[in-house]
């Protein structure tokens, strides 16, 4: 017999196909895994977190990415998108530093932390601000708890405390703001932090994630506050101390660690019970706030035996 007609039929009809995966898996061990593996963008898309509501719908993009808070930059939210734009910001030069009681103290690159929690996915949240306005946005990131299981928080952790950047040279705002006690910083319980729902974001929309949005990565809390979200984070730590955040220690009573969101408990200048959904036509007036904002199913565990009157 000769040797062509010993092939299988299947592999023969099939040899393009199979010199064409050849090819590719050739290709994965001389690019990095980052290029092609579940770190690279369009994230794969968790349909367990597809629109929350079936009235809503997603915020443009354009507004989502120019109505912005980032007050190293600007107190003017439409004006964040253009003191960005000197920033000269380099994600492959990004470090964050993870420290305290915890295993795997190191800095990692962005694309690192993503490898280490298994890859990113794309999860579409609702996104609840302190001042009353509200946006739907598609974040790709991994889910923190993912992150915390590999770096191995000692047992004594029972807080992570979140920093972002200090570098008066990028944030052109923060000489301005003398009496904030910059750099910000944020911070969850260890159990919030390892809540399915808590993710850290490296895009949006299908994109890395914009300068004025955070980038590389931020952390996203739907069921807090937007406040909570640090942007642009340069150091993870792990604490058996409530963190200091920078929030409460300018404004306590203004602005709790909690910051769960939550419609029977009014901001000391403003009404928490309603809020103006940014760029939609179903709801052009304001429409109620959900406690948790919506995730209760998913969070209330965690504030058993806290008084939600005054759960701020
Ligand atoms: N993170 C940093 N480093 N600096 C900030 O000023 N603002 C917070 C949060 N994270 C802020 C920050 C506030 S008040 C909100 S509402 C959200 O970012 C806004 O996120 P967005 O601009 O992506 O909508």
């Amino acid at each position: 017999m000769m040797k062509e007609q010993i092939t299988p039929e299947f592999l023969f009809l099939h040899r393009r196909e199979l010199i064409q995966k050849g090819f590719l898996l050739g290709m994965a061990s001389v690019f990095p895994k980052w290029a092609f593996g579940a770190t690279s963008f369009p994230a794969k898309k968790n349909e367990k977190y597809g629109l929350p509501d079936k009235d809503l719908v997603l915020t443009k993009e354009d507004v989502a990415t120019s109505y912005n808070n980032f007050y190293e930059f600007s107190l003017e939210k439409g004006e964040v998108k253009t003191k960005v734009e000197k920033w000269n910001f380099n994600s492959k030069d990004w470090k964050i530093e993870i420290s305290g009681l915890v295993e795997k103290k190191k800095s990692y690159s962005v694309e690192e932390l993503c490898e280490l929690a298994g890859g990113i996915e794309e999860r579409i949240y609702r996104f609840r601000c302190v001042e009353a306005w509200s946006m739907v946005v598609p974040w790709t990131g991994f889910p923190l708890a993912r992150l915390i299981e590999k770096l191995k928080p000692k047992s004594s952790a029972k807080f992570v405390k979140f920093q972002s950047f200090s570098d008066q040279k990028i944030g052109s705002n923060m000489s301005e703001l003398p009496q904030y006690p910059w750099p910000y910083t944020e911070g969850l319980t260890l159990a919030e932090a390892m809540n399915p729902l808590t993710l850290i974001a490296t895009g949006m929309y299908g994109k890395t994630l914009p300068k004025q949005n955070g980038a590389p990565l931020r952390l996203v809390t739907p069921w807090k506050y937007g406040f909570k979200s640090i942007k642009s984070i340069v150091k993870i730590e792990f604490t058996d101390v409530q963190p200091k955040t920078l929030w409460s220690s300018l404004a306590p009573a203004e602005y709790g660690f909690y910051a769960n969101v939550n419609p029977q408990v009014d901001h000391p200048r403003w009404s928490q019970a309603t809020e103006r959904i940014l760029d939609s036509s179903f709801f052009p007036k304001r429409k109620p706030t959900l406690m948790f904002n919506g995730y209760e199913k998913e969070v209330a565990d965690l504030y058993k035996g806290l008084d939600l009157a005054k759960n701020y």
